[in-house]
């Protein structure tokens, strides 16, 4: 008989239930394990939130200022940050594999920034997202855009495709150049994204009524960094957008463009995980960048 099934040996702690633990995610206590695995490892659990660090411009507009040599100017970031966005080519390319960073994959493209940009089309297949091993897949939908219908659904097809496999979805709402950026905007895309099945959502900060957009939408929001300001502005747009309900950033420009993109991201990074004030986390990415000055 084998030594298992002796019972006397056995603790089987009957007077203590089993714990059921919920997730930690707004809005994800309903998905399935793989999902709820992929999103642990995008956002924080200690935390709750994430510092996903944007390279994928260059998907419509080339070589982006700053990422025109990536092996050069991002590899060094990757120890900073919790997540990746960016595209295969360059997950393939440059990206060692044992970063082991959770991976959130630009799955969506077509037009250059020369053409309309709302026509993009879901640019990746379900099976190489698997095989890369991601934990989400990005799709910009442009709500109001000239193809708004288009861009919703690639999102509900990747949304349905994602989930044959356990692979959230991260919609990105792209606001189009004559389109107000204001609450209502952004109450109205993000809450569109999650109601058709997006499981987080990338949206911009705005100044007035931003904890409106995060309290209507029933999924986690990140905030897009956006084009590149001052290092303490863009440290208070994050601690802001923190404070008012965000659940991280997906910081590109405002990174990678900085006189000091590892002390930035680090900023940025207590702002986001430590809800450091945006002058006391200023003060680190100073302090940080003259180090680093020092020691060249
Ligand atoms: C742009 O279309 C990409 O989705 C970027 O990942 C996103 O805008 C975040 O980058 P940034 O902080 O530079 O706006």
């Amino acid at each position: 008989m084998p030594e298992a099934d002796v019972k006397e040996l056995k603790s089987f702690y009957t007077e203590i239930p089993q714990k059921t633990e919920g997730f930690f995610l707004k809005g994800c206590g309903s998905l399935d394990w793989g999902m709820k695995n992929r999103m642990a490892r995008i956002f924080n659990p200690l935390s709750g939130r994430t510092v996903m660090l944007a390279f994928d411009h260059g998907y419509f507009q080339g070589p982006t200022t700053g990422l025109e040599r990536i092996d050069i100017t991002i590899l060094p970031l990757i120890p900073y940050a919790d997540t990746l966005m960016l595209t295969r080519g360059i997950l393939r390319s440059i990206i060692p594999a044992s970063a082991n960073k959770a991976i959130v994959l630009r799955a969506s493209g077509g037009p250059s920034i020369l053409k309309e940009m709302s026509e993009e089309e879901i640019a990746v297949d379900i099976d190489d997202c698997i095989r890369l091993n991601v934990c989400a897949m990005a799709v910009q939908v442009f709500i109001g855009g000239e193809f708004e219908k288009q861009s919703v659904m690639n999102m509900t097809k990747l949304v349905d495709l994602g989930t044959r496999y356990g692979i959230p979805t991260l919609a990105v709402t792209a606001v189009g150049k004559d389109m107000a950026r204001d609450a209502r905007y952004f109450r109205l895309a993000t809450r569109m994204c999650a109601e058709l099945g997006a499981h987080y959502i990338k949206s911009y900060y705005v100044e007035e009524g931003f904890e409106t957009v995060t309290a209507c939408c029933p999924v986690p929001i990140v905030v897009a960094g956006g084009k590149k300001i001052p290092e303490l502005d863009a440290l208070k747009m994050a601690y802001n957008a923190v404070q008012q309900g965000a659940s991280g950033v997906d910081m590109g420009r405002n990174i990678f463009q900085s006189d000091s993109p590892t002390a930035m991201i680090q900023a940025v990074r207590a702002v986001v995980h430590d809800n450091e004030t945006p002058d006391k986390a200023y003060d680190l990415y100073n302090t940080l960048k003259n180090r680093n000055e020092k020691s060249r």
